[in-house]
């Protein structure tokens, strides 16, 4: 199969045998930027943003992308509003048992509303930053805006915006560090696959990198 992405209405998917736009369903699996940040007024907020990852490591840099409005009033989300307001937000990781937790708060809740609260979550003190970090998460990034990027908006008109960010804290939960490591299946942390589907990181391999040349050739068939 191969289409041209100039093609994007629901008719020209089914014409292909696809019931929706597989694009999300390619890019797999995603991990989960679990973005807390905090408005003018203290309240807190929390969502899941999987068009997101680390972009550089030193610094360290990471992104996450958001697409559309806030679905009680329009507007931007919350996480983008309140990062526009102080330039300020915190990563935390989405260990299996917190998958829940996590898709509950991407409900679309009144700008009021904190999700710590709403989904039974507990509140951490950042150390550099004033968004709060999620205490059950095992990682958590402190960072602060470096770039807001205007990524095309979509044929309909809804805004893409792209926030990157410094990672200017880390705070690593001790249970993780093994032999000087962090074994990172301790947290199994969920991802993102297309639809409505996830899966968690159970297993790892590891490779070594190559020399060159390549000390074994490959076979010719
Ligand atoms: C697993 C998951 C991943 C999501 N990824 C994104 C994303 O990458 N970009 C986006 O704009 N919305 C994404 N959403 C939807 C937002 O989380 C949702 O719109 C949320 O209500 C925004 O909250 P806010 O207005 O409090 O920032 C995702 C939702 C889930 C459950």
């Amino acid at each position: 199969m191969f289409y041209e992405t100039k093609h994007s209405s629901r008719d020209f998917f089914k014409s292909l045998g696809l019931n929706f736009n597989p694009f999300k369903a390619l890019i797999v699996p995603r991990p989960i930027g679990w973005i807390s940040t905090i408005d003018e007024n203290g309240v807190a907020n929390l969502a899941p943003y999987s068009f997101f990852n680390a972009v550089s490591s030193d610094p360290p840099m990471l992104y996450f992308s958001s697409g559309g409005e806030h679905e009680q009033d329009g507007g931007e989300k919350d996480s983008l509003r309140n990062i526009r307001q102080n330039g300020q937000f915190v990563f935390n990781l989405v260990s299996s048992e917190l998958t829940k937790a996590m898709n509950d708060s991407a409900s679309p809740a009144p700008r009021a509303i904190d999700e710590f609260e709403m989904t039974g979550l507990t509140k951490s003190p950042s150390r550099l930053v004033r968004p709060p970090r999620v205490a059950q998460s095992p990682v958590q990034l402190e960072c602060t805006l470096h770039q807001f990027i205007d990524l095309p908006p979509s044929p309909s008109g809804k805004s893409n915006i792209m926030v990157i960010g410094h990672v200017v804290g880390v705070h690593i939960d001790e249970n993780l560090i093994v032999e000087g490591r962090v074994d990172i299946l301790k947290a199994q942390p969920t991802a993102r696959l297309g639809y409505l589907d996830y899966c968690n990181v159970t297993q790892s391999f590891a490779l070594t990198r190559p020399n060159w040349p390549l000390e074994e050739k490959p076979k010719k068939s």
